[in-house]
């Protein structure tokens, strides 16, 4: 009897433990990832968006992609002009994936590669 629930709350521990690294590994995506699934290739995933050619699955997993840009540190530049810019980006996303009219226009403005990389990403 005794071992029996030694052995049960030994798995209940490795449950926990399993769910937790799960978690972890899906919390933090940097922004040189955001760039590469988002932001690069043609068509980029932003342009389709930008664009109203985006499928509202697309859409949708832009949006997703972008609201971990705000949880990351710019390697250059202030906080403040980094949340403004990154904000910014979120709101017109989620208008897209509402269907909001002029959210698109919204986004390409937000989106402007040279506009945030001069403050953010100088090279
Ligand atoms: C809100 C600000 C912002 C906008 C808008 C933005 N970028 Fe970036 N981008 C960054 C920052 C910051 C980095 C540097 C990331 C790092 O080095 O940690 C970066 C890095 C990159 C990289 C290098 C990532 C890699 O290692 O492959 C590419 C490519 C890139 N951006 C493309 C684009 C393109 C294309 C656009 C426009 C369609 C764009 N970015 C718009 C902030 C932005």
């Amino acid at each position: 009897m005794m071992k029996m629930t030694r052995l049960m709350a030994g798995l209940t521990i490795l449950t926990v433990g399993g769910t937790a690294v799960t978690l972890m590994a899906a919390e933090k995506v940097g922004i040189e990832e955001v760039m590469k699934k988002g932001f690069k290739g043609k068509p980029a995933l932003v342009a389709k968006v930008s664009e109203g050619k985006a499928s509202s699955d697309e859409a949708k997993k832009f949006l997703e992609l972008v609201k971990n840009l705000g949880t990351n540190n710019p390697p250059h530049g202030d906080a403040a002009s980094w949340k403004a810019k990154t904000d910014a980006i979120v709101k017109a996303a989620e208008g897209v994936v509402a269907g909001t009219k002029g959210a698109t226009d919204e986004l390409r403005a937000a989106t402007n590669c040279k506009a945030c990389h001069n403050v953010h990403n100088p090279q």
